[in-house]
């Protein structure tokens, strides 16, 4: 694997929370953690049930778990909730009400704060004009927004009124917006006119449009006005939401939701097939994002609670809305790039706000490292007290500069370890008790049964590299994949024959102390800057493209992203691999998926290697990418010269 791999297998420092921090937290006493963490594994009925019972229910549930339909757990039976009242009106209601929800900042510079009790009446009128469009419990939305604070609202609207919301990341094309269009059926999209993204405005209204071409289940598109730019407009379908907002009330009663009722879908990639409707229910999506936001963060009441992600993916959905609203927390959303206008933008928000509680990704983080500490410097950052990191493995050179220049050697880091199906943090440091290494995600979160086993499913010892696997069923895991229980039961569950032993996809190991390194991924996923892309969604993009006949995808590592996209591509006789072809299957597949899925390489062949069955050796273009030389199993490679071949293309890009 990869250099950074390498190094973090050598890593063996130690971190300890300062005792001021561990006596001012939550948690700070490793027997009290112990004993807990005992309890939710020996008791799991007893200890989330008390959890649970922290939260406003409709109506109380009956039955904490029900597993015997396994893998699809049933939580919280019997029990009514509603996960915008949870959010809102709880707070809002109570002594929070004119606590600050959110702090939002445009990029350029224009900024809107909302209490709970305002936020509350923005979600209610939201909610209202959806109802307007005949939208109601167990229709799907579409939401394809920038960052700004309608994007939180329509998330808590549509939840409001029992809709299910699937949000798609800004950053993805028209195509790949209309594939989860189509996969969910949904019947209204959620966007903007435009988003700001380092000066330009990104056209999200006119990419709907793109999208919708052809479609008729889409009775709405509701349209936010924020960059202002020229829109074309379907008269009978689009909706300007500031339009729709005069002639609704400003109060909704949250529908009464069954603990197991579908809350959102979001997509992400597999290693086959188009990507996987990732479904989440109520109850225990909310119950797990409410306990681990409060426990791995910390969160104080007088907290500034910042999460960098964009709520386009499930770290949005779990660690900047449900999670910490749910608590009562202090949000900051941010729109823009960390380096618009300048490279300490996001340092400059820290400081302005009071940002006490800072998430963030390795690859941002490398990038802060890459841009200097100078930038950080200039900014007051003391009342930072806990940092966090999330997405894929962070190289020790970057958690302990984090930990040195943005953290003052004062804050924790909280390395986070879980994924889309997870629906909230699997394997984490808990700040005021968990002594951290850099590079480790140490431990399990609390009813998490997390272990390391071979193919055969036996549980490996110490410090030997297996497949990551969770035992017992936790709250807020996935429910299903949207249309395809099959997909489900095959990815998820089929790895071990007992049915029931998670497989996560990911590769780790657990050193003499228990604590957990994940390694990456074992299948052809790649992720970069912590986003999961699949080889073949990839491949299959370059494959439509007129010139190519043939494409492998691989991921190599990269100082920034991670891994970044190396492409083996064959092309139509009588067509020439040279530049004008490689920008313009770049282009291609910028147009199809989305720029983060962009090939950083493409490199030009007359074969790929491939198995006399005719699969594909990925595993030995993975190591041509990176340069290195091959310590695979060659014997059943068909034609050996291909390899050479390959080989001698290096340093083409
Ligand atoms: C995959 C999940 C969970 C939100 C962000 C990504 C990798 C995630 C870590 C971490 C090492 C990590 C894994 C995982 N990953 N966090 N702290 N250390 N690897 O969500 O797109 O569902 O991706 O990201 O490979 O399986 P996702």
């Amino acid at each position: 694997m990869s250099q950074q791999i390498e190094n973090i297998l050598h890593e063996n420092r130690r971190f300890s929370p300062s005792d001021a921090f561990r006596r001012a937290s939550r948690m700070g006493d490793e027997a009290e953690y112990q004993a807990m963490y005992q309890c939710s594994i020996d008791d799991p009925d007893g200890f989330w049930g008390e959890v649970a019972r922290e939260l406003p229910w409709i109506r109380p549930f009956e039955r904490v778990l029900d597993w015997s339909k396994a893998p699809v757990a049933s939580w919280f039976d019997g029990g009514q909730l509603n996960a915008s009242a949870v959010c809102l009106d709880q707070h809002a209601d109570g002594e929070r009400a004119n606590k600050v929800a959110i702090h939002w900042e445009g990029e350029p510079g224009d900024a809107r704060s909302f209490t709970y009790r305002e936020l509350r009446m923005e979600v209610a009128r939201f909610a209202n004009v959806l109802k307007s469009r005949g939208i109601g419990k167990g229709d799907r939305v579409a939401i394809y927004m920038p960052m700004i604070p309608e994007l939180a609202m329509a998330v808590l609207a549509c939840a409001r009124i029992g809709a299910i919301h699937s949000v798609v990341f800004g950053g993805f094309s028209a195509q790949a917006l209309r594939d989860r269009i189509e996969d969910t059926g949904c019947n209204a999209v959620i966007c903007a006119d435009g988003g700001w993204r380092r000066g330009s405005v990104l056209p999200l209204k006119q990419e709907v449009d793109k999208s919708l071409e052809g479609i008729d289940h889409v009775h709405t598109v509701l349209v936010v006005r924020r960059t202002e730019n020229e829109v074309e407009w379907n008269s009978e379908r689009d909706v300007w939401l500031h339009e729709a907002l005069e002639s609704v009330s400003d109060s909704c009663v949250p529908e009464a939701m069954e603990s197991e009722d579908v809350l959102f879908l979001l997509y992400t990639s597999g290693s086959t097939g188009k990507p996987k409707g990732i479904m989440h229910t109520t109850g225990g999506y909310m119950v797990g994002a409410y306990l681990s936001t409060r426990m791995v963060f910390d969160l104080q009441e007088d907290d500034v609670y910042w999460c960098t992600a964009d709520v386009g993916w499930i770290t949005g959905h779990s660690y900047i809305i449900y999670g910490p609203l749910a608590n009562g927390a202090t949000i900051v959303m941010y729109e823009g790039a960390p380096n618009a206008p300048a490279e300490d933008r996001f340092w400059d928000i820290c400081e302005r706000l009071g940002v006490t509680v800072f998430y963030t990704a390795p690859t941002a983080i490398r990038a802060f490292m890459k841009w200097g500490d100078e930038h950080v410097q200039k900014h007051d950052l003391s009342k930072l007290r806990l940092l966090g990191t999330v997405g894929e493995p962070i190289n020790p050179e970057a958690w302990t500069w984090y930990h040195r220049v943005v953290g003052g050697e004062r804050c924790p880091i909280v390395d986070t370890w879980w994924q889309t199906e997870t629906g909230g943090i699997m394997l984490t440091p808990l700040p005021g008790c968990t002594d951290t290494k850099p590079g480790s995600a140490t431990r399990p979160f609390f009813g998490v049964d997390a272990c390391i086993l071979n193919e055969e499913g036996q549980v490996l010892g110490p410090n030997q590299g297996g497949l990551l696997a969770l035992r017992k069923p936790w709250p807020s895991m996935l429910r299903g994949i949207w249309g395809d229980e099959q997909r489900f039961k095959d990815t998820y569950w089929s790895k071990w024959p007992d049915g029931w032993t998670y497989f996560a996809g990911d590769g780790a190991r657990q050193d003499e102390d228990g604590y957990f390194w994940v390694l990456g991924r074992v299948d052809d996923v790649i992720n970069v800057s912590g986003h999961r892309l699949s080889t073949m969604e990839v491949e299959s993009s370059l494959v439509a493209h007129e010139a190519v006949v043939e494409a492998a995808v691989v991921g190599r590592p990269d100082d920034l992203t991670g891994e970044a996209i190396v492409a083996f591509v064959t092309t139509l006789t009588g067509i020439d691999g040279n530049d004008d072809v490689r920008a313009a299957l770049i282009e291609h597949v910028a147009e199809q998926i989305g720029k983060l899925a962009r090939p950083q390489e493409i490199r030009f062949t007359d074969a790929l290697p491939k198995t006399r069955s005719g699969k594909i050796m990925r595993r030995l273009l993975r190591d041509v990418a990176a340069g290195r030389e091959s310590n695979q199993d060659m014997s059943t490679i068909e034609d050996a010269g291909v390899l050479e071949r390959l080989r001698l293309t290096d340093g083409q890009k």
